[in-house]
């Protein structure tokens, strides 16, 4: 008996041309490159340009996932993208992409976890793509945080960072082994009692503003570890995989401290782990696509290795997927 999965095609991603170095924030808030690199990881991250939008974004890394994958857009029968900053309150700004990239058939909808975005729209596009309803997607996690950021706030500002990046998945009929290409499984998790603890202080339904990002960044953090490494393990019991199965660990990139003692706690080594936040920041859902076009673009991650991706943010939200590239 075949087991429909979701398999990976391709990937790509987009970055903003603009790169704000901690030197120049260090002239703007009061704080310093040491401070950043050393309690984050971060040395740098990219800025959207005046008119670029999360949804300029996430076209332009849907192309360069559609090119990777060698297939045209109009085989594309549903696309998620993940986003906690849309151009608009509504409509979702997944079906602006699929305007873009003229498809008039099928479903384009947003999906909205903040960091744990991607891995929510991963773990949507996979159930919907298993029922027989959808044959191809597109998921995409696309963030112009740079616009919810109060830019007097140094606890905040300096952290994250714009981009896109995309997946297209296809729906195969696979032997139904653990060597099977494809999403093996996601698992998903929220506890809304925390929901304060990471938010944007607007809304149209409150203020009728869009509103700043707030943190308790302290808070944020004491929980990080233990619930990522929670739901790895519900991942790894959900299909008999260990940790030593695992070729790459491709996390959410909020803080290289986070990531680093996730990794430790689950005993993966450091050659195992790609990380990007140095270079781009916290991009919220945008984050674990970028890493993983990243990591493919230069080599790292080939055909047949076994990924797991992680998340943890606002919400909260948390989650974890093992997928057979
Ligand atoms: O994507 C998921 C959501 N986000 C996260 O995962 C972020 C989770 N949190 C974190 O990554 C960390 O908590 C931060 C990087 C935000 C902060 O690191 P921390 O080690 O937890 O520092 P802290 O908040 O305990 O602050 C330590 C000190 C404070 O000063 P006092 O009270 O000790 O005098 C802050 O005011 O550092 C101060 N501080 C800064 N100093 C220089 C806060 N931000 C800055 C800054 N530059 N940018």
């Amino acid at each position: 008996m075949t087991v429909r999965r979701s398999v990976v095609l391709g990937c790509g991603s987009y970055l903003p041309n603009r790169v704000l170095t901690n030197a120049e924030l260090a002239g703007k808030v009061d704080t310093s490159d040491e401070w950043i690199v050393q309690r984050t990881g971060i040395h740098e991250r990219r800025i959207a340009a005046p008119g670029e939008t999360t949804g300029s974004m996430a076209t332009q890394a849907a192309r360069s996932a559609l090119a990777h994958a060698h297939i045209d857009a109009q085989a594309i029968d549903l696309i998620v993208l993940a986003t906690s900053t849309p151009d608009n309150t509504f409509p979702a700004t997944a079906v602006a992409v699929q305007a873009d990239l003229g498809i008039t058939h099928g479903a384009a909808f947003d999906v909205q976890a903040v960091c744990s975005g991607f891995v929510y729209a991963l773990a949507t596009a996979d159930a919907l793509l298993k029922t027989g309803a959808f044959s191809r997607a597109l998921v995409i996690g696309s963030e112009t945080f740079s616009r919810l950021l109060d830019w007097t706030d140094r606890a905040t500002c300096v952290l994250f960072g714009d981009g896109a990046g995309a997946v297209v998945l296809e729906a195969q009929e696979l032997p139904g082994k653990r060597e099977d290409r494809g999403v093996l499984t996601v698992r998903l998790r929220s506890d809304g009692r925390h929901k304060s603890k990471l938010y944007v202080d607007g809304g149209p339904s409150s203020t009728g503003t869009v509103g700043h990002l707030r943190m308790e960044g302290r808070e944020v953090f004491r929980h990080a570890v233990a619930m990522i490494t929670d739901v790895v393990d519900d991942a790894f019991k959900a299909t008999g995989m260990t940790v030593a199965d695992i070729d790459w660990f491709v996390p959410h990139q909020a803080n290289k401290r986070i990531i680093d003692g996730s990794a430790h706690k689950l005993g993966i080594p450091p050659n195992k782990i790609v990380v990007t936040v140095d270079r781009h920041g916290n991009t919220s859902a945008a984050s674990i696509p970028l890493a993983l076009a990243d990591a493919v673009a230069d080599r790292r991650i080939k055909r047949g290795d076994l990924l797991l991706l992680e998340a943890m943010g606002g919400g909260f939200t948390w989650a974890a997927a093992l997928l057979r590239w």
